[in-house]
């Protein structure tokens, strides 16, 4: 390996006083976990967190480079920066001067080498000349709930080009064991509901946490959480609304509002702007794109959160967008890029959340998806992002770039008629979807009098709306919630309960709700005319092979995907097929909605995806699916043998895993093959650890297109 590995340190300019006080206790740090992304041609970013935590003090850290797993034979050792309060102990590099197309291996050192981290592995993007094959993955979604991730300890041997991390890789709510919710960031839809919002040091601290979190484990001697996904290939990584703390902050091109971050909910606050407007008021559906209105991007919470997302997260710095004429997004963070991998493919990241406009409520504060949707001044992306994704698109057609891989962190396909919700043809009952809760018996460790609170030794594994039996507790008692102290519940009745005393637990039944409609916060739900733009550029442009990559609906779904070439969005019967396009949804990687799921038959999957497809058909909308569609080729799902042959909604549909989408391209950028993998679901708080015996990964479904033409 050519030894000019270069390095650009990025670490936080303003850390350079620290630089200068490195100590000598660098023994007592410990590294949390590695990270690289963002890979190009010929550089990485690489990451890392470094802390004493019983004595925290700024320190210099170096990061070794080799071809060699082993760190044996052509290792660099570089500089990589200084770990200290201002990014949280976190550091991030640059590696430049890399191979194209190369695996490399990197790790952390403390400068006198008495502590090195893990070692982490990423690879460099193929010559865009070359014919090479592309394996990458997607996926997002992962909610303290599901720690400790139990399917993300199996991404690292799939040896993947790169993962995209798409959006929620933290969740700032609560119920989560061990893991209390952030301080609130703001109030929806009204603003001027004077609540306690989060101060600046109370935003950088909560959600710094709910990230480390990600690296910790639930289990004694368990899995560290994502620790193995991360060092197992480089990232490329968007954020979504859990990450801006899934109130005001989420839409980034929303007006900003008024004061916010304060202890009290009164002033003085610690942002002059960020509290955002009221989502019921049509008259925000819009923010001016004249200077006039403050951007909620720009506000100090905002950014507050943005920044501590970059902190950690393999992301390049690649510096504020300067777009005069686009107020919206000028002098902005530049999230979104575009890579070249190889010959036959390139990966376009878009920001779906820095430039967005405000997701709009009825006056009931449900979502917003009727004709105020289709109003063609709303933006998801910002005029300057857009133009950037569809000149990019049609570049990458005319250099004869086969497949386009375009990474969304909301869906942009259609699954119930505009502006309202599909209803079900014959689905699943609560018993199809089965029960969830296997502990059936528990003992108290204190008393409860005449109350609703009850202690046991740990909650692990106790589902809410299981069914609590014993002396002292009335009739019709279940659990109402499970507390984050890890050893008490909430029940829904006043009880007197003895301590020792043993409970009976029956199981509870499934809440479970299928995705029947397009929410106020994707494409076809709130944003429709851009949408359609979007898509219609593509049609027109003859741009082909196009797949958009998406989360969020934590289920596993592919779909077509349809517009209107007249841009009547509010009419159904205008929408036509885009050629040579569609979507993939997928994930969650370890999030809520499939734990409600117990039943994990094909039956049970065939059931609720045929309620879905023919309540479509009967809405004259394409079911979900791939039926039909040019170049589709060896179908098949994980309990249906005829897959292939029937092509139906359920063999391109998953609601009841956690799982992530692999997507390979051949080295003649031919074929495209696609193949889900994934876990049964496992409860919220179970804590539950890989189990390669009774729930081993598997292939749900997978098939191939080839291109076109
Ligand atoms: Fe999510």
């Amino acid at each position: 390996m050519k030894n000019f590995v270069s390095l650009r340190i990025i670490t936080l300019v303003l850390a350079a006083g620290y630089m200068l006080k490195t100590t000598s206790a660098d023994a007592d740090v410990t590294f949390l976990g590695v990270a690289a992304g963002d890979a190009t041609t010929n550089d990485a970013i690489v990451w890392t967190r470094a802390k004493d935590e019983t004595n925290p003090q700024p320190t210099a850290i170096n990061v070794q480079i080799s071809q060699d797993p082993l760190f044996i034979t052509g290792v660099t050792t570089l500089p990589a920066g200084t770990a200290g309060s201002p990014t949280d102990f976190t550091v991030k590099s640059d590696l430049g001067g890399l191979e194209p197309g190369t695996i490399y291996y990197y790790r952390f050192q403390t400068t006198n080498a008495s502590v090195t981290s893990n070692v982490g592995k990423f690879k460099t993007a193929p010559n865009p000349t070359a014919n090479a094959p592309v394996h990458f993955a997607v996926s997002g979604d992962c909610d303290g709930l599901i720690r400790p991730y139990a399917l993300a300890s199996q991404v690292p041997a799939k040896n993947l080009d790169f993962f995209m991390f798409d959006g929620d890789t933290e969740y700032e709510t609560s119920a989560s064991i061990g893991s209390p919710a952030v301080h609130s960031t703001g109030n929806i839809p009204d603003p001027t509901v004077i609540i306690p919002t989060a101060t600046q040091s109370q935003l950088f601290d909560d959600f710094s946490r709910k990230y480390r979190q990600q690296f910790v484990p639930v289990n004694v001697g368990g899995q560290n959480c994502l620790q193995p996904f991360f060092a197992g290939q480089g990232n490329y990584t968007a954020y979504d609304n859990h990450e801006l703390g899934n109130k005001q902050y989420i839409n980034g091109g929303a007006p900003a509002g008024g004061g916010v971050g304060s202890t009290t909910g009164s002033p003085p606050f610690d942002f002059l702007t960020g509290a955002g407007a009221d989502a019921r008021d049509p008259a925000n559906d819009v923010t001016p794109n004249d200077g006039s209105v403050p951007f909620m991007n720009k506000s100090g919470g905002f950014q507050t959160l943005q920044q501590v997302f970059e902190n950690y997260q393999p992301i390049s710095e690649r510096g504020l967008i300067n777009a005069p004429s686009d107020p919206r997004t000028n002098d902005t963070r530049q999230l979104y890029f575009a890579q070249q991998w190889g010959r036959n493919a390139i990966f376009i990241n878009t920001d779906c959340r820095s430039y967005r406009d405000i997701r709009m409520k009825t006056a009931a504060n449900a979502d917003e998806t009727g004709s105020r949707a289709d109003n063609p001044d709303r933006t998801m992306l910002g005029a300057t992002q857009l133009a950037w994704l569809e000149q990019t698109l049609l570049d990458a057609e005319q250099a004869g770039t086969t497949w386009k891989f375009i990474n969304i962190s909301d869906p942009i396909d259609q699954i119930g008629p505009i502006g309202g919700s599909l209803t079900l043809v014959n689905p699943p009952t609560t018993a199809d979807y089965g029960t969830l809760g296997a502990i059936t018996s528990i003992v108290t460790t204190g008393s409860t009098n005449n109350a609703r609170t009850i202690t046991v030794a740990s909650t692990v594994g106790l589902v809410a709306g299981q069914g609590v039996f014993g002396a002292g507790v009335p009739a019709n008692t279940t659990i109402n919630a499970i507390n984050t102290d890890g050893t008490t519940f909430s029940i829904n009745n006043n009880a007197t309960i003895a301590s020792g005393a043993t409970l009976t637990l029956t199981p509870a039944p499934s809440t479970y709700a299928p995705v029947n409609s397009d929410g106020g916060k994707s494409w076809m739900g709130g944003y429709r005319a851009e949408r359609n733009e979007l898509l219609k550029f593509i049609a027109d442009h003859r741009v082909h092979n196009v797949v958009f990559l998406a989360t969020d609906d934590h289920q596993n779904r592919i779909n077509e995907l349809f517009y209107s070439p007249t841009g009547q969005t509010g009419v159904q019967a205008s929408y036509v097929k885009v050629p040579y396009c569609f979507e993939i949804v997928c994930g969650p990687l370890g999030a809520t909605g499939p734990d409600l799921i117990s039943n994990h038959s094909f039956a049970l999957v065939k059931k609720l995806a045929d309620s879905i497809a023919n309540a479509q058909i009967a809405e004259n909308l394409e079911p979900i699916g791939l039926a039909g569609y040019h170049g589709l080729q060896n179908v098949r799902r994980s309990g249906d043998p005829h897959a292939d042959r029937l092509r139906q909604p359920a063999d391109f549909y998953s609601p009841d895993t956690f799982n992530y989408n692999v997507l390979d391209v051949s080295a003649d950028g031919k074929t495209l093959t696609v193949t889900s993998y994934g876990i049964n679901s496992t409860v919220q708080n179970g804590f539950v650890e890989y189990d390669p015996v009774n729930n081993p990964e598997q292939e749900l479904f997978s098939f191939q297109i080839k291109r076109h033409p």
